[in-house]
């Protein structure tokens, strides 16, 4: 099944409204979409120690895994950060994200979509060009 675009940006972007980021107040929202047409979303949760926060992509998978879903990602939506003079820049995984959203991926033997969203474009990449030779299960 094929997830709509903005039908994902959009639970991405409802996902940021519950980011609890006190500290960079660079709200993050990340949707998880499946092949059976489910979505699981996530948002960023910082910490007082700054290092611990998790981001919005890693929270998502959690979620997944927590609901036992163990494959058949085929889309990521990622939404939100700062706005710098009108204009925010699609936002883009993480190193860290990019490994962990891997992992749920390759369960599935699938290499999503991750659309990156920002203001007035939307970045389109597979994960694999996100991370190539990705360290695997
Ligand atoms: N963050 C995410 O949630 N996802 C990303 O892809 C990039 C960064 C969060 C982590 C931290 O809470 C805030 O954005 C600023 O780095």
């Amino acid at each position: 099944m094929n997830i709509d675009r903005d039908s994902l940006i959009a639970a991405a972007r409802a996902a940021s409204a519950q980011a609890y980021a006190p500290y960079s107040r660079f709200h993050v929202g990340a949707a998880l979409g499946f092949a059976d047409g489910s979505v699981v979303c996530g948002a960023n949760v910082e910490n007082a120690s700054y290092g611990l926060s998790l981001c919005a992509e890693t929270a998502a998978v959690a979620a997944a895994m927590n609901a036992g879903i163990r494959g058949g990602l085929v889309a990521v939506a990622v939404i939100g950060g700062a706005v710098v003079g009108g204009v925010a820049d699609p936002v883009t995984p993480c190193g860290r994200c990019r490994q962990v959203l891997s992992e749920l991926a390759q369960l599935g033997g699938t290499d999503p979509l991750v659309w990156c969203v920002g203001s007035d474009k939307v970045l389109e990449l597979r994960l694999s060009e996100l991370l190539p030779h990705a360290f695997g299960p």
